[in-house]
């Protein structure tokens, strides 16, 4: 737990999360954050909430207490989306103080009834709407929406400059020092960048599209701090992190960085005999790689990955006339977030048939990834010398198109 300044009148309350997988599905090596905001006009906003894992409704209760604001002084309870890691606590305030008003978005409203049952005034803004807290702070809405529900928006405080962006340009990760990218060298900032991309790439990639007109609409405000519900508040990069994300949208379609992901698994030992080979080949070319075994690796974990790789080589056996059934498993998921347009080389081993080779065209014609395949390549049983001098005569070619 953590207690920040932003700026004047504007404190973050800031709760660490950990060994949970988020939603239930995306595990996180190094935790997350959920991030209050409290702004003190003359009236008091809450902005965005915690959600109820780990007691975290008391934590925050506590956090209040800790800068003296009682809870029954909160007039607005700003919810720009009504995701149960930010709401989910509404539940606990409720049985505390019910005389307050919801802020937030058409779409939110409906959701907000759909999880709780209460007569609490909902106050439905729109673009450019604003709400006068006196004392100089005001709030201006901007709807953003799905990113990463359909209810998204974004809080402005037009004093300080401050934008509260919830699940937009957020980051996993819990960070000790501070809970402000100013206290980070550069350095530091890109160890971090690892759990920014597997937040997106998991999160909020599927809404890629969404995330580009969001940053087309924020793109010309004047901004001091960006204020994210995840992840560390963004200041003197508070540009770049609006960059990094118009970025990581434009992975979506591929071409992304020069960067392979090889996603391997074998029953036997015979495809992971030619995985070893080739990753010695990947490594002896210098290229970036990541090697991700299934089904041992977490979806989460392969997505980080294929998200930044501009290709990908896929090594499996053939089971049950079909594909090793963790590959189709990951390929669906990959499908789903729409990683698209990858250079795409596949290897692996068979006993009488195959099969493997069919279910992997269906599925990249069913879910559009519109891959491009080098020819793929198959071996009965074990890969001989001659079968891995093709492997690495493909997977050169691959390294070419790069
Ligand atoms: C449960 C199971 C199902 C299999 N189904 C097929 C099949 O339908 N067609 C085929 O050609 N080989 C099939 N095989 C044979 C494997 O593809 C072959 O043994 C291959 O060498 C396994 O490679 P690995 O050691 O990398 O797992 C199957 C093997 C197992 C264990
Ligand atoms: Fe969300
Ligand atoms: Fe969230």
């Amino acid at each position: 737990m953590k207690i920040t300044e932003i700026s004047k009148g504007i404190t973050q309350l800031s709760v660490n999360i950990k060994d949970i997988l988020f939603e239930s599905l995306w595990e996180m090596p190094n935790g997350v954050t959920i991030n209050s905001y409290v702004v003190k006009g003359e009236k008091t906003a809450l902005v965005d909430g915690v959600c109820g894992w780990d007691g975290v409704p008391e934590s925050l209760f506590k956090l209040l207490d800790e800068i003296d604001v009682d809870i029954k002084s909160i007039e607005y309870l700003v919810l720009n989306h009504l995701e149960p890691d930010h709401a989910g606590w509404i539940e606990d305030l409720l049985k505390v103080h019910q005389d307050f008003q919801v802020i937030c978005t058409d779409k939110g409203a409906d959701i907000f009834e759909a999880f709780f049952d209460t007569d609490v005034k909902v106050h439905r803004v729109k673009d450019g709407d604003v709400i006068d807290l006196g004392d100089g702070k005001v709030l201006s809405f901007t709807t953003i929406p799905h990113v990463h529900w359909p209810d998204a928006m974004v809080s402005y405080e037009r004093s300080s400059q401050v934008l509260f962006t919830c699940d937009a340009f957020g980051s996993f990760g819990i960070f000790e020092k501070s809970t402000v990218d100013d206290a980070y060298t550069d350095a530091e900032i890109l160890s971090y960048e690892r759990d920014t991309i597997r937040y997106y790439s998991n999160i909020i990639a599927a809404f890629s599209p969404f995330v580009l007109k969001a940053i087309e609409k924020l793109e010309n405000l004047e901004i001091f701090a960006i204020a994210p519900g995840h992840g560390l508040v963004w200041k003197s990069r508070a540009k770049k992190i609006l960059e990094d994300y118009k970025t990581y949208a434009l992975y979506q379609k591929g071409s992304a960085r020069k960067e392979i992901t090889l996603i391997w698994g074998s029953m036997y030992g015979m495809t992971a005999e030619a995985v070893q080979f080739v990753e010695k080949r990947l490594k002896a070319s210098g290229i970036k790689y990541h090697i991700h075994q299934v089904p041992e690796t977490s979806w989460g974990e392969v997505l980080t990955s294929v998200w930044t790789s501009s290709a990908v080589i896929l090594g499996m056996p053939t089971y049950e006339y079909k594909m090793f059934p963790p590959m189709s498993a990951v390929l669906e998921e990959l499908g789903k977030k729409k990683v698209q347009g990858r250079k795409a080389f596949r290897f692996g081993s068979y006993g009488w048939s195959g099969g493997a080779q069919k279910e992997l065209e269906e599925i990249n014609d069913r879910l559009k990834l519109n891959w491009t395949f080098i020819e793929s390549y198959e071996f009965k049983g074990k890969a001989r010398d001659e079968d891995l001098k093709i492997i690495e005569g493909r997977v050169t070619e691959l390294i070419d198109m790069l």
